[in-house]
């Protein structure tokens, strides 16, 4: 009988290095290490099929500590990534840094409609300080020889959720906002963004004060096909 070895580089089995004899995927790997399927899915499975944003005042004090930041932000940038491009970066708003924010946006936002009302104003001066930490996730996609714009972009999207399903996994709450300082010229500069760059999210957490409630989700009648060839 032929002896296959497993590529290192694909996963695949192949005869003789360089040639194809049977494909693999991750289940496979997982059957053949029981153990490894074993370990914490259950968990994974509940958190992600009942994971919610919460609204900003249920995110409250304290926030993560640097040390779980770190991880967080490491998980969050574990995403896939064409071409490993890594198109994006973080920018941490807290403490005064948060508080400055506001006040720029607020003053912005009165240079242009005169004096604010009350509130207003302190919608405006606590935009980056409702929640105790707000991550912006910034994606840099710039034009490249072979990875398109848009998959960069995405890659921005998952580590949006990637940020938000590491800061579950720590034990907070997490929720993504953007809203006009992610699309107006002029606060994007006073939050310190590049023109070239646009804000994929900013992301709010903080210690859930409240469980959160169920919202209705898609039915899946509604948005899945079984692709069945060509139409005719
Ligand atoms: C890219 C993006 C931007 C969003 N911006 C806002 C926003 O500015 N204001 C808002 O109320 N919700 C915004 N949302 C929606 C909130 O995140 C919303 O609370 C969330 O989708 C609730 O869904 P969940 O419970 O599954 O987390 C945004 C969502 C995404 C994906």
């Amino acid at each position: 009988m032929a002896k296959s070895r497993r590529s290192r580089r694909t996963g695949h089995l192949e005869s003789r290095p360089g040639r194809l004899i049977a494909l693999t995927c991750p289940q496979e790997h997982t059957r053949h290490r029981p153990e490894a399927k074993a370990a914490s899915v259950p968990d994974l499975l509940a958190h992600l099929s009942n994971r919610r944003s919460l609204p900003l005042p249920a995110l409250v004090e304290p926030g993560p500590s640097a040390e779980e930041l770190t991880q967080i932000l490491t998980i969050a940038a574990r995403v896939p990534d064409h071409g490993k491009l890594a198109p994006w970066r973080f920018i941490v708003f807290s403490g005064d840094g948060a508080k400055r924010a506001g006040d720029a946006l607020a003053d912005l936002a009165q240079s242009r409609e005169g004096e604010l009302s009350e509130i207003r104003r302190r919608v405006e001066e606590t935009r980056f300080t409702r929640a105790p930490l707000v991550v912006a996730v910034v994606s840099t996609a710039a034009e490249h020889v072979k990875i398109p714009i848009w998959e960069q972009q995405l890659s921005a999207g998952a580590v949006c959720l990637n940020l938000i399903h590491g800061a579950n996994a720590k034990g907070y709450a997490a929720t993504w906002l953007t809203e006009w300082p992610a699309y107006d010229a002029e606060a994007r500069v006073i939050l310190g963004l590049k023109p070239e760059e646009t804000v994929a999210g900013f992301i709010h957490i903080g210690t859930p004060n409240e469980a959160p409630s169920e919202r209705p989700r898609p039915d899946l009648a509604d948005i899945v096909t079984h692709y069945q060839g060509p139409a005719a």
